[in-house]
């Protein structure tokens, strides 16, 4: 009866888990699909503790108190570290709790092959989970390092071509593990070992900036643990949530890719694609430079009809979210119709710009996806630019020799005036010069984002 009732509320878990996830990518939908996500998970730990008390008593009183101990602590500890987390720092977050997946998942295989196995299959799964898990740990502990700015240096190329040897280790202790060491304990002890190294050698190359995209594969990676100690353990809701964090990962990861016209192999060997000498030297060929001030931009917004606003790594940098929707709503009494033109990867994460703008409460239907408007830029009056760089830089479409020649960009050059706020003529992530800023319809207004739109704000009340 217990076992009927466990098996019905899993499958509930599992319903909460693909439903939460459709509703996450929906920005009106997403706090509830989170929380909807959050409780299948709930449901699925109390269900597996009545069934681990009920139907299998495999654990002790005491693991069962440690087990509340170790739910308590985390619970305590997420909810601190979610409270006071940056958006800006959010990339570092997601590696730590994904590190925690993968270790959990390490640790799971690790444990169940201290006994040994008798199944050739059965050893096969939970050796190649540990093995992903401690993949996972390991290289998400890196990103999280990277992404908080400490110098890990990219590996030379002895330990790059471990990189390569490394992976086929792995793969053949799996296969020949079962009976290869007289212990599967020692086995699955020196191959998680490996996997530690593999880890850190996998993600050391990898420029910090692209870490959302090692991220995401790692999340996939973790994933795939997870559902492989379900199938080991008979868990459908792991194999499950499992099958959902591995596709979802994997998915994403080509997504940003593509997003960036970049392949995988290109961001995991840490370089973009090598710029044509020729490029260098067109640079020579760009037109002046032409500099604005808060005034004169808050007198062409106050005359505008339409507006966008197109927000960039910069403006995340300097959190001036705030100062922007201001700005916007200055720009809406006016009788200025005014949009945020969002580009799928502007900033260093997923979904970055949109969430940082529902944080100052900018309302979602005014969030329009870069291929809704990008054959129709024309149409606006004022382009803003707003810390974003690589996002609106033209050769992506007109230099074919240039490094981000093949990314889709948002067409700011085509709207009737441009001005782009940013500190100074440095480059943006990519590392390469932007035509945008020398065209006769672009002016640059030098300034901290949050800093120019203020500036800009208290201009237009004068209007
Ligand atoms: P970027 O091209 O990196 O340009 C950002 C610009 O912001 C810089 O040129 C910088 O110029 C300016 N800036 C920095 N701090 C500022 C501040 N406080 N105030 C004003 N401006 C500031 O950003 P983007 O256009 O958003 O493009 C994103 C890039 O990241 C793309 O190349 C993309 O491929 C890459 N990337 C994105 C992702 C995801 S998933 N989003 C993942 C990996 C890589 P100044 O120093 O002159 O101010």
């Amino acid at each position: 009866m217990i076992h009927s009732i466990v098996q019905m509320g899993y499958l509930i878990s599992g319903i909460g888990f693909i439903l939460g996830l459709k509703m996450m990518s929906s920005p009106q939908k997403a706090v509830r699909g989170n929380f909807i996500a959050a409780s299948g998970m709930i449901l699925a730990v109390v269900l597996t503790i009545i069934y681990c008390l009920y139907v299998q008593p495999v654990i002790p009183y005491v693991s069962l108190l440690t087990v509340a101990v170790a739910i308590a602590l985390g619970t305590i500890v997420g909810y601190l570290i979610s409270y006071k987390v940056q958006m800006t720092a959010m990339p570092q977050m997601v590696s730590l709790f994904n590190a925690m997946g993968g270790g959990s998942a390490m640790l799971i295989g690790w444990m169940e092959l201290q006994h040994g196995v008798q199944l050739a299959g059965t050893w096969i799964i939970l050796s190649a989970g540990a093995m992903i898990g401690a993949v996972s740990f390991s290289g998400s502990g890196i990103a999280y390092l990277k992404l908080s700015g400490k110098k890990v240096e990219a590996a030379n190329y002895g330990v790059r071509t471990l990189g390569f040897f490394l992976p086929l280790l792995l793969a053949g202790g799996m296969l020949i593990g079962h009976s290869w060491f007289s212990s599967q304990a020692i086995a699955i002890t020196v191959l998680i070992g490996i996997a530690l190294v593999y880890g850190v050698i996998f993600v050391l190359p990898i420029g910090g900036a692209d870490m959302p995209v090692v991220i995401s594969l790692l999340n996939s990676f973790t994933g795939m643990a997870a559902g492989l100690a379900g199938i080991a353990y008979q868990n459908k809701v792991m194999i499950i949530g499992g099958i959902l964090v591995g596709a979802a990962g994997l998915l994403l990861t080509l997504l940003m890719c593509k997003a960036m016209n970049r392949s995988i192999m290109n961001v995991l060997l840490g370089a973009f694609k090598k710029e044509n000498k020729k490029s260098k030297g067109d640079v020579g060929n760009l037109g002046v430079i032409q500099e604005t001030d808060a005034s004169e931009v808050a007198l062409n917004l106050a005359y505008a009809g339409k507006v966008a606003i197109i927000p960039g790594y910069g403006l995340a940098v300097a959190q001036a979210q705030h100062a922007c929707h201001q700005l916007e709503k200055m720009l809406e009494e006016h009788g200025v119709e005014t949009i945020y033109v969002i580009h799928p990867v502007a900033g260093r994460m997923p979904g970055h710009m949109n969430v940082l703008l529902a944080e100052a409460d900018v309302s979602y239907e005014k969030l329009i996806e870069m291929d809704e408007v990008n054959d129709q830029m024309d149409a606006f009056d004022v382009v803003i630019v707003i810390g974003a760089n690589d996002v609106v830089n033209p050769a992506a479409e007109q230099n074919s020799s240039s490094k981000i020649y093949g990314m889709p960009i948002i067409r700011a050059h085509r709207a009737k005036s441009v001005v782009v706020i940013k500190r100074s003529m440095n480059a943006g992530y990519a590392g390469i010069e932007n035509e945008l800023f020398h065209l006769p319809n672009c002016k640059m207004l030098f300034a901290d984002a949050k800093k120019g739109l203020n500036d800009i704000a208290t201009a237009m009340k004068k209007f």
